[in-house]
């Protein structure tokens, strides 16, 4: 293999072993900083239920298997699930049916917090072991379903061939699995000088970053569509953008391209950081247009497209006291921090990061208002049944 092949396997893996949400239950954790996504998340629930009436139910001997892919650490992926579990036992009795016993896979990189999440998750019903299923789902706040966690990336394989019924992945997709080579590479066009995102980037850099997210996606459609049993369907919501302008990241492009961006330069200003540093710092996301996505899907041909669009989720911030310009600055630099300050943290250090944050909330202080009328998440949406 080349030496540019190690280094791709090298920067992939780093990542992998990198990456994820802040874990615990702390200010900045992802467990108190994901009210949005569960808002955006319910406000989408008649799609996903739409397309949980698609799946093909087998015979009630059979168990049936959810997952949820990139679940992070948060009560959001227990409250999906069960809804999950819900729907498709109300389907099993609509037809007079037994139910099955369900299997729940969380799936997420292994430097997910999965200790915080196993905590959340309600205690299995007493009725599973013996009683009827029906009872099982009749246990108040019990979990009627048995729960595992699965470490890997989902641009790989992470189930045996067909043994899943639904997989679902929410606000997951848009991470890349690396930064691009190129856009770290000095001598490159591609090199991100100036810059910690794609967003305003020049051609090149958003070039490399597009092409990451076409052999992500293509990776992980080729990875489901080995393992979704024949009838299963999955549910895709990915951070997506309206503009067919990749170096337009819409509302990610607000939040990372402008005040984070603007964070940092406040750290090379104040002869805290090297610009050299900055520069080699990216965020590895990478918001889609609805096209972008197609392409994928339509390229991969595995899959039947029963939905694909884009869907308006609304602000990432959830305060209390929207006059409050100091609660907006703290919410978004912790919801900021939630999402991408196991990175910063790694590649700076504490100390430094919790200064970028500082200055983070900072400066949306000073725009609170405008980032409340602005500052705007649009999702794309894909149901996909195996064709
Ligand atoms: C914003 S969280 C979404 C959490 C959850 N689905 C929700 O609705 O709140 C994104 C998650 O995707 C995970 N993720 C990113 N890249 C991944 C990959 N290649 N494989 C698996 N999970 C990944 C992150 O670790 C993180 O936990």
């Amino acid at each position: 293999m080349s030496v540019q092949g190690d280094n791709v396997v090298v920067s992939v893996i780093k990542l992998e072993r990198m990456l994820s949400m802040k874990g615990g239950k702390g200010e900045a954790s992802y467990a108190n900083n994901s009210q949005a996504q569960a808002r955006h998340a319910r406000s989408m629930l008649h799609l996903l239920e739409a397309t949980l009436d698609r799946v093909q139910l087998e015979p009630p001997e059979v168990p049936f298997a959810v997952a949820d892919l990139g679940c992070s650490c948060g009560g959001n992926t227990i409250y999906i699930v069960d809804v999950i579990i819900k729907h498709i036992t109300k389907r099993y009795e609509e037809l007079g049916y037994e139910t099955p016993e369900f299997s729940a896979f969380f799936s997420d990189l292994p430097s997910n917090d999965f200790n915080t999440l196993f905590q959340l998750l309600p205690p299995l019903s007493t009725n599973i072991n013996g009683g009827s299923m029906e009872e099982c789902l009749a246990s108040n706040g019990d979990r009627s379903y048995f729960a595992a966690g699965v470490p890997g990336s989902f641009y790989r394989r992470l189930f045996p061939t067909r043994s899943i019924n639904v997989f679902h992945s929410a606000f997951s997709l848009h991470w890349l699995s690396q930064v691009p080579e190129s856009v770290m590479d000095k001598r490159s066009t591609a090199y991100n000088r100036g810059r910690v995102f794609i967003h305003g980037a020049n051609e090149s850099t958003t070039m490399a970053y597009k092409k990451q997210f076409q052999t992500d996606l293509a990776g992980f459609l080729r990875s489901r569509s080995r393992e979704l049993k024949k009838g299963g369907s999955m549910f895709l919501v990915c951070l997506g953008r309206t503009s067919v302008d990749p170096t337009d990241q819409g509302g990610a492009g607000l939040l990372f391209g402008t005040h984070f961006q603007d964070a940092w330069n406040d750290l090379v200003e104040e002869g805290l950081v090297e610009s050299e540093k900055r520069d080699s710092f990216n965020i590895p996301v990478y918001a889609p247009s609805l096209q972008d996505f197609k392409e994928i899907v339509e390229a991969d041909a595995s899959f039947a497209i029963n939905n694909l669009e884009v869907f308006r989720g609304g602000s990432p911030l959830v305060v209390n006291q929207p006059d409050d310009a100091a609660e907006v600055g703290r919410a978004l630099a912790n919801s900021c921090r939630s999402v991408c300050g196991v990175l910063v943290d790694a590649y700076i250090g504490d100390r430094l990061s919790d200064v970028l944050f500082n200055r983070l909330e900072r400066r949306a202080t000073n725009h609170a208002k405008e980032l409340l009328e602005q500052l705007q998440f649009f999702h794309i949406v894909a149901s996909l049944s195996s064709a």
